[in-house]
């Protein structure tokens, strides 16, 4: 478990630079990764996906992360047997004890020297829990590039909205709730 380092008198967790935990995870597809139709089961790349960025929030948060949410899973192109599937993450943004991680899924064919294409992205939160399951803070990412730049607040503006989205569908179950409206 990587050691956590505070940096002022209050204890504030030192920042981690977004290169500190960037991790890519590769895997060939077999048979066994196939649906009814021949190509590779989306399901097989999700858990390809969450299993990448679960590394990732682990390495930046110095302990244990659970999913909290996956969102904007996207499938670009199809992925057949045979193919090398590269999947690169990295921290894109961090709140209190939460943070989000951005995907994307590469596959390249396992024989040929042809360049990787993107056949996939999606974006996770993790929440770092401690021993109990309990949310516990998390070091703010350092965002090193103008890209993690743009990254950085792409992602605030996915917080924003999920957060509006969340609140919005909890008031209106509230008001079904209270007008008596029961789902059957
Ligand atoms: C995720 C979890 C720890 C959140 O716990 P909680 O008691 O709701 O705690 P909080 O409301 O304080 O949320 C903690 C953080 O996660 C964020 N969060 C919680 N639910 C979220 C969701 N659905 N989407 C995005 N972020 C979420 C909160 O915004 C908060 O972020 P911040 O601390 O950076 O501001 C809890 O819901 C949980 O354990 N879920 C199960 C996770 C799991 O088992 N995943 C694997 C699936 S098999």
């Amino acid at each position: 478990m990587t050691e956590l380092v505070t940096d002022d008198a209050e204890g504030a967790l030192a920042g981690k630079p977004t290169h500190v935990s960037r991790t890519t995870l590769s895997h060939i597809m077999t048979a066994a990764d196939t649906n009814l139709l021949g190509t590779v089961h989306g399901g097989v790349i999700m858990k390809l996906v969450d299993d990448a960025a679960g590394a990732v929030a682990g390495r930046h948060s110095g302990g244990p992360a659970v999913t909290a949410s996956m969102d904007e899973m996207a499938f670009l192109e199809p992925v057949r047997v045979g193919d090398l599937v590269h999947v690169k993450a990295q921290i894109n943004w961090t709140g209190r004890s939460s943070m989000e991680v951005g995907v994307r899924v590469m596959a390249e064919r396992w024989n040929e020297s042809t360049p990787a294409t993107q056949v996939g992205s999606a974006y996770l939160v993790f929440a770092a829990v401690d021993a109990e399951g309990k949310p516990r803070p998390v070091p703010p990412v350092i965002a090193e590039t103008e890209r993690d730049r743009r990254r950085y607040q792409e992602a605030q503006i996915r917080r924003t909205h999920r957060l509006a989205r969340r609140r919005a569908i909890m008031e209106l179950r509230a008001r079904h709730a209270a007008e008596g409206l029961h789902d059957a």
